[in-house]
């Protein structure tokens, strides 16, 4: 059946300034990590994006090696895109990145000119696009010059197969310099997308603030930590979860119980706010004002349709972060 967008889709979604760009992204970006591959239902997949689409969620962001099997998620994405939203691609923000482990061989993987820009080519084809929205340089590589990989990002804004650079898991220091090194070349550094959630608070040591100095925006990855942060594992391993799948991240030891009193007591939190623990997680993230976005996945359009609700409240009070700082303050005690 042909695909058209709600007409309502901009109606309720918030939309953040991306540091200090002119580029505006949704509170809640989808990616397509997980549930999107060769091995997973298409229609699902599908489902998922229309459904997106429908609430305002206008990024959806890749990478190269987006599984399984490697490249089958960029695939899947384009066969969707060509078929559903070939009228609205002006409306997307689509996204790669290029850093880990693709192809055999010196040249797939890492940081080096030669494999971010044959990776920005084979991903613009499996998309059968023309150019992303944003191509990443997916993770710092200590033996590649920084001015070597961020000439790649910056060669692929020139040549206009990406409209901006991003950086993805660099921490402070290496930050500031991929930050300045792009500006030298003329070509801001747009976005960082760190991994943030609840359980894990690294960037708050310093990458926020340089991001903030910099003025650069920042999506949050694993805002969910992978599904720990939801009510999924409360009453045990559900066998459709990502804890079984094969190719999942997350495993079975991550779900440990001194996790699970954590979340049982967020849950206790989240209730007391009309809110799922999955909700509340994200209003957590995105209580910080230098918080772009929070990129969440998902297995079902449920999922979906309950976090973008979620944004309808994203205030704390004092009590209440205070009760959340107490929590995890717990986790940092505690041994895993
Ligand atoms: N830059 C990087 O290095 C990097 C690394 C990792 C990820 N990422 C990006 O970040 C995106 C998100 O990562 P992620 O999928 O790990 O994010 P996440 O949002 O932390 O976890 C998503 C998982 O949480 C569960 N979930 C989501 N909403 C739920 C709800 N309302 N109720 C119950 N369970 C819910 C689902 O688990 P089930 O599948 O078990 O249902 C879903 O697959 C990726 O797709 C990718 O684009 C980037």
């Amino acid at each position: 059946m042909t695909y058209i967008p709600y007409k309502s889709r901009y109606d309720t979604m918030q939309y953040r300034r991306c540091g200090r760009s002119g580029l505006l992204l949704p509170a809640i970006s989808l990616g397509l990590w997980h549930n999107f591959g060769g091995v997973d239902s298409f229609e699902n997949a599908q489902a998922m994006l229309r459904r997106a689409l429908d609430l305002g969620i206008t990024h959806f962001d890749l990478a190269n090696n987006y599984v399984p099997p490697p490249g089958s998620a960029k695939e899947n994405f384009g066969r969707i895109l060509h078929s559903d939203f070939v009228n609205h691609r002006d409306e997307l923000i689509i996204t790669t990145k290029a850093g880990w482990d693709m192809w055999p061989g010196p040249y797939g993987d890492w940081g080096s000119r030669k494999y971010l820009l044959a990776s920005l080519d084979q991903s613009l084809k499996r998309m059968k696009l023309e150019y992303v929205d944003i191509f990443y340089s997916h993770r710092p590589d200590p033996k590649t010059p920084i001015e070597e990989t961020m000439s790649a990002l910056d060669h692929a804004v020139r040549s206009g197969k990406a409209l901006y650079a991003g950086i993805s898991s660099y921490d402070a220091k290496q930050t500031e310099a991929a930050a300045s090194t792009l500006r030298r070349l003329g070509t801001p550094c747009l976005i960082h997308q760190p991994k943030y959630s609840m359980f894990d608070r690294n960037i708050e040591a310093g990458v926020l603030d340089v991001l903030e100095k910099e003025g650069i925006g920042c999506i949050a990855f694993c805002p969910l930590a992978q599904g720990l942060l939801t009510n999924r594992y409360l009453n045990g391993i559900p066998s459709d979860s990502r804890v079984t799948k094969p190719h999942g991240f997350l495993k079975k030891n991550d779900v440990s119980e001194k996790r699970l009193a954590q979340v049982r007591a967020i849950n206790e939190l989240a209730q007391s706010r009309g809110q799922s623990v999955a909700q509340l997680a994200l209003a957590w993230v995105l209580r910080d004002s230098r918080m772009t976005s929070a990129l969440i996945g998902a297995s079902r359009v449920e999922q979906v349709e309950q976090n973008v609700a979620g944004l309808a409240n994203l205030r704390f009070s004092s009590a209440e972060l205070a009760k959340i700082a107490a929590i995890l303050v717990a986790d940092e005690h505690t041994p895993k």
